[in-house]
């Protein structure tokens, strides 16, 4: 029989807690593309481990996705576990390894998960490129579900009310919107972007959602902040690049990093 994903997890968390030099962590935060340049703020690097240094671990392949985590102390003497990339289900690993980190951080003691990620803007007529938006919920259409088998779990609050409210303190001006998911890599159609507004969704990308059902799963609290970096296709007739999507990140990386650090260090 395989190595069962959650005993895996386990022993990420050993190798994790051992390469780390400390035994429990307050916070994880996964910095999605666009983000990795405003992990800076969120205090002082302790240590940095490649992805590979610990068990089920998978190099990114994506270009700005990383592949390290970060141990960092920040400036109310927390500690938190900087994800710097993410597997996605597109790379075709499976759904067990695009969750491994949650699941990583969940048994090395972390009970708040901060997730963060780059998206489409569903509704220009309201949001801005460069702007933040809290996760409000998700829809998840990646076909894919971190969870086999017949545990049922409930999804009404995914993300955490208290945590969001806790956000707007830091930030009155967030905007909240629902967060939709496809598989990816392709980018939506014109055609699809318009079912996604008429679904009620106002972000869409190609993560979060998965590592939210894992999260709630092992009982984290889960933060989700999406960075519009580009409209969806169709909606300003410019074509979609991976490129934009990484100099919006470097453009509004200060504002994100002091986002970033007050929630952290308010939880
Ligand atoms: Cl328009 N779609 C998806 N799926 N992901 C994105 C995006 C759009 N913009 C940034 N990431």
């Amino acid at each position: 029989m395989t190595k069962d994903a959650y005993t895996l997890a386990r022993e990420a968390a050993t190798a994790l807690r051992a390469a780390a030099g400390i035994d429990n962590f307050d916070v994880a935060l996964v910095m999605g593309s666009g983000w990795v340049p405003a992990a800076d703020a969120i205090g002082a690097a302790v240590r940095e481990i490649p992805f590979t240094d610990l068990p089920g671990f998978q190099a990114p392949a994506v270009a700005g996705h990383g592949g390290r985590i970060r141990v960092v102390r920040t400036a109310a003497g927390r500690h938190a576990l900087v994800f710097l990339g993410r597997t996605h289900l597109y790379e075709g690993l499976g759904v067990d390894t695009v969750v491994h980190g949650v699941r990583t951080a969940a048994a090395a003691g972390v009970r708040t998960l901060v997730l963060t990620n780059a998206a489409g803007g569903l509704r220009p007529e309201t949001q801005s490129v460069g702007d933040p938006v809290l996760i409000s919920d998700h829809i998840n259409l990646t076909g894919a579900n971190p969870i086999t088998g017949t545990t049922f779990l409930d999804l009404t609050e995914v993300y955490s009310g208290r945590l969001r409210a806790l956000a707007r303190e830091v930030d009155p001006s967030l905007a909240e919107g629902v967060y939709v998911a496809f598989r990816g890599p392709t980018y939506e159609t014109p055609a699809e972007i318009r079912m996604l507004r008429a679904l009620g969704g106002d972000m869409v990308g190609m993560s979060t959602v998965l590592e939210a059902i894992a999260a709630r799963e092992a009982g984290l609290d889960v933060l989700g902040l999406s960075l519009v970096t580009n409209p969806g296709a169709g909606l300003s007739g410019e074509p979609l690049n991976h490129e934009e999507v990484l100099e919006v990140g470097r453009t509004t990386a200060a504002r994100m990093g002091v986002l970033l650090a007050k929630v952290v260090d308010r939880l």
